[in-house]
């Protein structure tokens, strides 16, 4: 029985969990600080390390007292290194270690993309690989075949813009404000997915591309200011996940892997759920859906992924540095 509490601070959610043996979440705490930054309209960096500098200790004392263990009966604590938003990742990071010093418990670097993906391991703990994995986030749109644990190969990802990253800059552009996917996501079932045919980028390639998605709405709306904004929404949003989910299924194809699996944040969008669990249906492989609690950012996928880390390479130094660009590696 371990019991790991893991702190995420890359960009801009402060949260912290404990979570035992990878699998069982004692406790989950989730500060978002969106109210924050929705009025420059995305994540102003410096504000997120700050408000995270002031919301840390709170958060990680509220999830330890929820799971009703004291600091030093941990048996190691995790914070996300990379990648992110570098002044935000010193924050958690510097908090983990802080932590590891006064109370002698080990302490564990985890990549946030990895993190995404073990989430999954808190929705089925005997999950086992290969899988099909779908990473979309603000900063990533990645498609992964997880060959096995610690062992991962990119199958495809976007050469431009990220997933999220789209869905944030064409909510700015409709009027819908920030964070623009839950607001797209709400917005499109009011609109005809049909309405407009936007392009599908690179069909037939691993790779994605959503920088033309985004400038034909952007001249869509130039070019008709009185086309229903929901109606607009919804076809983009048709356009992203119609990417999303070829790619996801030709890797799945390609790999023979049986079981598909999202994580990040856009995997919460009802839409790129309802898709995916459709043509999994049709193609015979199992879908995995984490609730979107666990998709969004959270400190308990942090503790999953550092449970697995811990068991097959244990801890991580503490001269262990941050790093903004840190990629999806095998370990
Ligand atoms: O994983 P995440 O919480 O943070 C990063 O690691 O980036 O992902 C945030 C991204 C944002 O771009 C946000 O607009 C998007 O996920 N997102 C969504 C939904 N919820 C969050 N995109 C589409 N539909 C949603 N329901
Ligand atoms: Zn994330």
């Amino acid at each position: 029985m371990v019991k790991i509490l893991g702190i995420e601070t890359s960009c801009d959610e402060t949260a912290a969990a404990v979570v035992e043996d990878g699998r069982a979440v004692h406790s989950s705490v989730v500060s978002s600080q969106v109210d924050l930054h929705a009025r420059f309209g995305g994540v102003v960096p410096e504000i997120a390390s700050r408000a995270h500098v002031e919301l840390v200790g709170d958060v990680v004392a509220e999830a330890t007292m929820e799971a009703g263990v004291e600091l030093h009966e941990l048996d190691a604590v995790a914070a996300c290194h990379g990648p992110g938003l570098a002044g935000a990742l010193l924050v958690g990071v510097s908090a983990a270690k802080a932590i590891s010093l006064a109370t002698g418990i080990p302490y564990v670097g985890v990549n946030h993309l990895e993190a995404h993906l073990y989430a999954a391991w808190l929705v089925d703990a005997d999950l086992t690989p290969p899988l099909a994995v779908l990473l979309v986030s603000g900063g990533h749109t990645t498609v992964v075949v997880m060959e096995d644990h610690g062992r991962y190969r990119v199958a495809g990802e976007t050469v431009d813009d990220a997933a999220g990253e789209a869905f944030d800059k064409v909510a700015r552009l409709l009027g819908l404000g920030y964070p623009g996917g839950p607001a797209i996501d709400r917005l499109a079932p009011d609109g005809d997915a049909a309405a407009i045919r936007f392009p599908r980028a690179m069909r037939g390639e691993p790779d994605l591309s959503f920088a033309g998605l985004k400038t034909a709405v952007a001249n869509h709306v130039r070019a008709h200011p009185d086309a229903p904004v929901a109606d607009v929404a919804a076809s983009f949003q048709e356009a992203v996940v119609d990417q999303l989910v070829e790619k996801l299924l030709a890797a799945a194809d390609e790999a023979d892997a049986p079981t598909l699996v999202l994580g990040g944040g856009v995997a919460a969008n009802s839409r790129l759920r309802e898709r995916v669990t459709e043509a999994g249906e049709a193609a015979g492989r199992r879908v995995l859906l984490p609730p979107r609690a666990l998709c969004t950012d959270n400190g308990a996928m942090i503790a999953a992924a550092a449970w697995w880390q811990l068991t097959a390479v244990g801890p991580t130094p503490l001269d262990d540095v941050t790093d903004p660009n840190l990629h999806l590696v095998s370990r």
